[in-house]
């Protein structure tokens, strides 16, 4: 059951904060009450109430907090608190039930890029991190630059099967030293200039072509990146997770990549990539195993780190 506020934040061109959390505070009883009611349980049926507590914006994170206490204070059920990013890499449990860690985890979402060694559920060892824009909001302002509206991601991933890739050399964000860190400003920058110039020349852009051509880059960076980490670490299981792992092309490029490496590949149907409630679920099921209980005072931390 997901309830989805994009048709909205459309008009304005992405997220608008207070937008969201008065969305978030008129529908979440109703969301709560179709859940249930589509896995055939009630409250009494819960053993406890797992909720996301960062990172993300305060005022969305606030109702879920708010509302995850009510049901556990009303019902007696202990409180979990959970890493927005924990249930993005949890994701990958929903429908590979032989997947346990350790293994290596790319996060490509809007708002993070890491690349993470899961050294069991809930541990994570942070090889590498986006040093500027994270991946998924490359394709977000690439794709608003182009005119293909937010969210972009899906927008450029389906326009890239018309275009060429090897049209336009983009550069791919190398760090010198840093062999896991990415950088995808440097890409943007480059797609806004090609725009620029051909404007002032009064040229056409193939915006196919150019959707390709970013994406390429962007994808032989991630790739890179990850295989370079499971070789280092010897890795033989690889995942992906966030919204930008639905990218079909990231998906094909990873397995190609893993199948020639001898690596394991694993991904979230696209479902479960962007964001949904399924993979808190998941995530709290193994914390809570674990013995993870919060108390009353839980509260949002919008920068809550990893
Ligand atoms: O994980 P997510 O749903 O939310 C965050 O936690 O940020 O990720 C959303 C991001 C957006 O930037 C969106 O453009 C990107 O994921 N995205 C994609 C695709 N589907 C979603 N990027 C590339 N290709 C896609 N198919
Ligand atoms: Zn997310």
């Amino acid at each position: 059951m997901i309830s989805s506020q994009i048709e909205l934040h459309k008009l304005y061109g992405g997220v608008v904060p207070e937008i969201a959390s008065r969305k978030h505070i008129e529908k979440i009883n109703q969301v709560i009450e179709q859940a249930l009611a589509d896995a055939g349980v009630t409250l009494e049926d819960l053993d406890a109430v797992g909720v996301t507590y960062g990172p993300g914006l305060v005022g969305a994170l606030l109702v879920g907090v708010a509302e995850a206490k009510a049901i556990s204070y009303a019902k007696k059920l202990p409180l979990v608190g959970v890493h927005h990013i924990e249930g993005h890499v949890s994701a990958n449990y929903i429908e590979h039930p032989d997947l346990e860690p350790p293994f290596l985890c790319l996060i490509v979402s809007g708002g993070h890029t890491h690349l993470v060694i899961v050294k069991d559920y809930g541990e994570f060892e942070i090889l590498g991190r986006t040093r500027d824009d994270a991946a998924g909001e490359a394709f977000d302002k690439v794709a608003r630059a182009i005119g293909l509206g937010y969210p972009g991601g899906p927008k450029i991933d389906k326009l890239s099967d018309e275009g060429n890739p090897e049209a336009i050399e983009f550069p791919k964000g190398k760090i010198e030293g840093a062999p896991y860190d990415f950088s995808f400003s440097g890409v943007k920058s480059a797609v806004l200039n090609y725009l620029n110039q051909a404007k002032m020349r009064g040229q056409e852009v193939n915006a196919a072509d150019l959707a390709a051509s970013f994406q390429k880059a962007v994808i032989e960076v991630l790739v890179e990146h990850t295989m370079q980490a499971a070789k280092d670490y010897q890795m033989e299981k690889v995942a992906v997770a966030g919204g930008v792992a639905s990218n079909r092309h990231l998906r094909q490029a990873m397995k190609d990549a893993c199948e020639r490496n001898g690596c394991l590949f694993y991904h979230p149907s696209p479902i479960f990539c962007t964001d949904n409630a399924a993979m808190i679920g998941v995530a709290a099921y193994y914390e809570y195993q674990k013995g993870t209980r919060h108390g009353w005072d839980l509260n949002a931390i919008p920068n809550l780190k990893l």
